[in-house]
């Protein structure tokens, strides 16, 4: 049996808008093993109610691109996945679930696909790079697709970031957060937001957060989710004020992420409470980034 575990992840960093990624310290748990006949799949943990067992299922969907890649034909599949990662908040339980698919049924397979292999089919299945990249290779990631591929850097998190990420109690599928986005941006908020994403890997590279607040703005997408997320920019300034170094939407949202050096505690107070002064119930929870991507084992039965 194959056991995959995969870190949560948070996309854009502000700026990075499908480009930008961050891993962190929360794991889904995904386990595949060939079956004699027959699909089964068990789901445990957050969105075990709403995550279908049949072959729309994402992790069956991810091992069976592998398995068609690599011409391996298995005879049935049982698939457990067991979720830690909020479902459908902006901390990336879509790509740890297709990074697990993939990576379990590669191993299963034979292990004839590479990292680089893995993250061309994991970005096919996602539609854009920036929570798949850190989710398989962890750190942060920076991603760009170029010559029919995905180029990108791991970069090591500064040792001394911390994240509080506030987790309001709805979920936000990312299809409709992209569909309030324009389809096309000024010249003048491009160069904004190019200007902002070049600070903030230079920042992070530096490990100044003095930068951080500066460089994680963004034209973009941003404003356009804020009425999606009721608060957002309220919490945004009033964490700054607590001491955050940066906030951003995670991803697609609807949980914001600030970045942090110290006064975590008062942090989380200030966003859980500026949420509720907007009706919205949040919870608040303290997460590092983690250095280290997706970890396989095969377990001996
Ligand atoms: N870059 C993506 C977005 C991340 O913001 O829509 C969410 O999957």
């Amino acid at each position: 049996m194959i056991r995959v575990q995969i870190p949560a992840t948070t996309a854009n960093m502000g700026p990075g808008f499908d480009t930008l990624g961050m891993a962190l310290k929360l794991y889904n748990i995904v386990e595949m093993e060939e079956a004699k006949r027959g699909l089964h799949i068990n789901v445990e943990g957050d969105g075990a109610d709403k995550i279908p067992r049949d072959a729309s299922n994402i992790v069956y969907i991810s091992a069976a691109k592998v398995f068609k890649t690599v011409g391996f034909e298995p005879k049935g599949l049982r698939i457990r996945m067991i979720n830690n990662i909020p479902l459908a908040r902006g901390l990336g339980s879509s790509a740890a679930a297709i990074i697990g698919g993939l990576l379990a049924a590669n191993i299963l397979s034979g292990g004839r696909l590479g990292e680089k292999e893995l993250l061309n089919l994991a970005t096919e299945i996602e539609g854009h790079p920036d929570n798949v990249a850190p989710a398989l290779v962890g750190g942060i990631v920076v991603t760009v697709q170029a010559d029919n591929e995905i180029k990108y850097y791991k970069i090591e998190p500064p040792p001394k970031l911390k994240c509080v990420v506030a987790i309001p109690n709805f979920t936000l599928p990312t299809k409709l957060a992209r569909e309030v986005l324009p389809q096309s941006v000024s010249l003048t908020d491009a160069v904004y937001n190019i200007g902002r994403t070049a600070l903030l890997v230079t920042a992070l590279i530096k490990q100044d957060f003095n930068m951080l607040s500066a460089a994680m703005d963004d034209k973009i997408h941003q404003p356009y989710r804020a009425n999606l997320v009721p608060g957002m920019k309220k919490v945004f300034a009033a964490a700054k004020l607590a001491g955050a170094r940066g906030i951003a939407l995670s991803g697609a949202g609807p949980a914001l992420i600030a970045y942090c050096d110290d006064n975590t505690g008062l942090i989380a107070t200030v966003m859980k409470e500026t949420f509720l002064q907007s009706g919205i119930y949040a919870r608040v929870i303290e997460l590092e980034p983690n250095p280290v991507g997706a970890v396989a084992l095969e377990i001996m039965k």
